[in-house]
């Protein structure tokens, strides 16, 4: 049976969090222990140089994301992991979509609204890599002919674009992509620990990191928003406004304590102290081993961290060579 190719990415800007767990890494594994599929997972510093100028911080960056897919139990032997600097023929392919990708899409995608009008706020003025940045993405996806795309619902609208793009690709030039779908929990975006917007590297105070202790993750949680309307601690409360709750939710609390929460929630029985401890307990128990595997990997030194890029990087880079080939052969640019 032929296997299904996923492929996705992350950006090197830092620290992951909960809300990258999620939203995308937690399928990474799932999906690479499923004999079914062939993962690649790659981490996307060309994108990253959108928003980022300083290299060395970059440079540090894309090894720590890499320790983060490896300490959440993605193995380099079964899936392979990457840099995208390293592939260079996928700005070729994104040079040659970039020729067919509609601009009044491109301008009313969200990420280059939201990140435009921060950008603007901060008195500058957005680049055209911010524009072209799902042009890219497209690029990303279809030069490994992916399936499946796992990603959190923010990054769903790219997902689309890239499908359409892979469409009119194979029918102006002739048939040569997958048409790749989203796959991931729909509207599964985790918020804040203030309940302002997703969860996201730039709001550093309301992220809990994968690198949080337990007692961090006790403190950040215990000044999170509940239920605005429930005061003091006999009020009744209202789960579905609680973003206490929402947490529950996205990282799937035992279905026996979601009851009991939902239902004393309601008749002020259990207060939001103890709801948090709850929460706390949970939260702590997924970053466990996430700890211990990061340890590990750090324990075998730098040079493990650049083999595995390196090795990652020659086997994506001879099945997107191929891909990038057959595109330009198909569009009538072929190498002379
Ligand atoms: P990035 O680095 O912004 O996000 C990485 C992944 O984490 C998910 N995510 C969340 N999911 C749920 N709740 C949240 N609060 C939350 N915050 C982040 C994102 O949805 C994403 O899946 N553009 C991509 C990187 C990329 C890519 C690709 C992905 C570049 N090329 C090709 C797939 C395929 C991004 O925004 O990464």
């Amino acid at each position: 049976m032929k296997r299904q190719i996923v492929l996705s990415g992350i950006r090197a800007t830092g620290k992951m969090h909960l809300g990258n767990y999620v939203g995308a890494l937690k399928n990474f594994v799932e999906l690479s222990e499923d004999k079914a599929m062939e993962c690649f997972y790659f981490i996307a510093n060309l994108h990253t140089l959108t928003t980022h100028t300083n290299p060395s911080e970059l440079r540090e960056s894309v090894k720590s994301v890499l320790r983060d897919f490896l300490a959440c139990g993605i193995d380099p032997n079964v899936a392979t992991i990457y840099a995208q600097s390293s592939i260079p023929e996928i700005t070729e392919l994104s040079w040659m979509l970039s020729c067919i990708a509609p601009i009044n899409l491109l301008t009313i995608m969200p990420h280059f609204k939201e990140k435009r009008d921060k950008m603007h706020e901060a008195g500058m003025t957005e680049n055209a890599g911010l524009l072209t940045y799902p042009v890219l993405m497209a690029a990303d996806i279809l030069g490994v002919k992916s399936n499946l795309v796992p990603v959190g619902d923010d990054q769903a609208p790219h997902v689309e674009f890239a499908r359409e793009l892979a469409k009119k690709f194979n029918d102006t030039f002739g048939e040569l992509f997958q048409l790749p779908k989203f796959f991931g929990g729909a509207g599964l975006r985790l918020p804040g620990l203030d309940n302002r917007g997703k969860m996201s590297k730039s709001e550093t105070s309301s992220v809990i990191y994968l690198d949080d202790t337990p007692d961090i993750v006790r403190k950040k949680l215990k000044v999170a928003i509940t239920d605005p309307q429930r005061i003091k601690r006999y009020d009744p409360g209202d789960p579905n406004v609680c973003n206490i709750f929402n947490f529950h939710h996205a990282l799937q609390t035992a279905p026996l304590d979601i009851a009991r929460i939902t239902k004393e929630c309601k008749t002020g029985e259990i207060g939001c102290v103890e709801c948090k401890e709850i929460l706390s307990k949970v939260v702590n128990d997924i970053l466990a081993p996430i700890h211990e595997r990061r340890a590990k990997i750090i324990g075998m030194g730098t040079n493990y961290i650049d083999d595995v890029l390196h090795e990652g990087g020659l086997r994506a880079r001879k099945v997107i060579r191929k891909t990038v080939n057959e595109a330009k052969e198909l569009v009538g640019i072929p190498c002379y």
